[in-house]
């Protein structure tokens, strides 16, 4: 059992000494870099997994050996690898999609109830030599969490985690996601939203947790901001571009929406002249909602254990195109 991993230099500095994970499973492994398809088909041979540090589109995949059963991405995204030519040569394609879940999710908290509390604001002011003058105590007014309904659009594993996490606060929750079950909802305590404006029009708090896709682009923007409550607080820890920013830059100036938090950026990085910077109730981060350690730690595990799994003859948990091949 072997494991071709593409991107030797890479691989070597982001496994280091956890690549002993594949000898202590009693899986070999060989590391190349990129050199072109005939070099990969041949480089491929007699391997049942590929780690790739580098994109496959559909020349890399028909160029793998018929040994290879999977590869893997180190990462969520896994827009580098052609899939449905992996599909037509019956190769799994596996990603990492769960090994910052608890850390996104509790960065959404940290904004939502930042937010809630004016926290940066606070904090700046202070600096300023200012200490709280009665108008900052009174301008955005701070309201009772367990009186406010908190809304999700997509409710996936993050969007779950954050309910978990805000529960012991007594807020109350709504979300949108059409492709669950209901025993996801009911099994949570969460009221099922038939639609989008549903939650715009329930939400106190309102947080994104869906994928990037031409449904979600700019879901948040002019004609939803419309519907949502007075002084909503929104949080996007997903993907930039689900914000249309001007439009959220403007529900704050107006006062329409009374707080953002916001990680991801749809032009990353934020230029520093946005007006939203000079909001005050804006809370920003420059995507890192994903760091800690311990997930950059799992990352490799996870990616390491998938590749022995695939050597094993397993269908791995994150494999994306189970359903297309007919493993699922
Ligand atoms: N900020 C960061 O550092 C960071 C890190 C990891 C993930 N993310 C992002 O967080 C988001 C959520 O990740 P996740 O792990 O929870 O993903 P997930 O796949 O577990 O959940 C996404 C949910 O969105 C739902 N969905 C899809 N289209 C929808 C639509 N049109 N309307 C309503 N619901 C819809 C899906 O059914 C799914 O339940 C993703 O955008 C991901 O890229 C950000």
């Amino acid at each position: 059992m072997k494991v071709l991993v593409y991107g030797a230099q890479i691989a070597k500095m982001f496994f280091g000494e956890l690549l002993n994970i594949l000898d202590e499973n009693e899986v070999g492994y060989d590391l190349v870099e990129p050199n072109g398809v005939e070099a990969l088909a041949e480089d491929s041979k007699d391997h049942e997994a590929v780690i790739t540090f580098f994109p496959l589109r559909e020349a890399e995949i028909n160029a793998l050996a018929d040994s290879v059963k999977g590869v893997v991405v180190t990462s969520i995204g896994y827009d580098n690898i052609d899939v449905a030519a992996a599909n037509k040569r019956g190769i799994m394609v596996c990603n990492i999609p769960d090994y910052c879940t608890e850390e996104v999710a509790l960065h959404s908290v940290t904004l939502i109830l930042a937010s809630l509390r004016n926290l940066c604001l606070y904090d700046r002011t202070i600096r300023e030599g200012k200490w709280k003058t009665r108008s900052m105590v009174c301008g955005r007014p701070h309201h009772r969490l367990s009186t406010m309904t908190m809304g999700f659009m997509g409710f996936g594993r993050i969007g779950q985690k954050v309910a978990q996490m805000m529960a012991g606060f007594g807020v109350k929750f709504i979300a949108y996601d059409p492709y669950l079950p209901e025993s996801v909802f009911t099994s949570m305590n969460v009221e099922r939203a038939e639609t989008p404006d549903d939650v715009y029009a329930k939400s106190d708090i309102l947080s994104v947790y869906m994928l990037l896709n031409d449904e979600t682009y700019h879901l948040i923007g002019k004609d939803s901001i419309a519907k949502m409550k007075d002084d909503v607080i929104i949080v996007n820890t997903a993907r930039g571009a689900l914000f249309d920013l001007e439009s959220v830059t403007e529900g704050l100036k107006s006062g329409k929406i009374g707080a953002a938090g916001i990680d991801v950026w749809e032009n990353e990085p934020v230029p520093v002249d946005h007006p939203i910077l000079k909001d005050d109730n804006a809370i920003v981060t420059p995507h890192c909602a994903y760091f800690s350690i311990e997930a950059n730690l799992d990352l490799r595990k996870k990616s390491l254990m998938t590749a022995v799994n695939l050597c094993k003859g397993e269908v791995p948990y994150n494999c994306v195109n189970k359903k297309a091949l007919g493993l699922a």
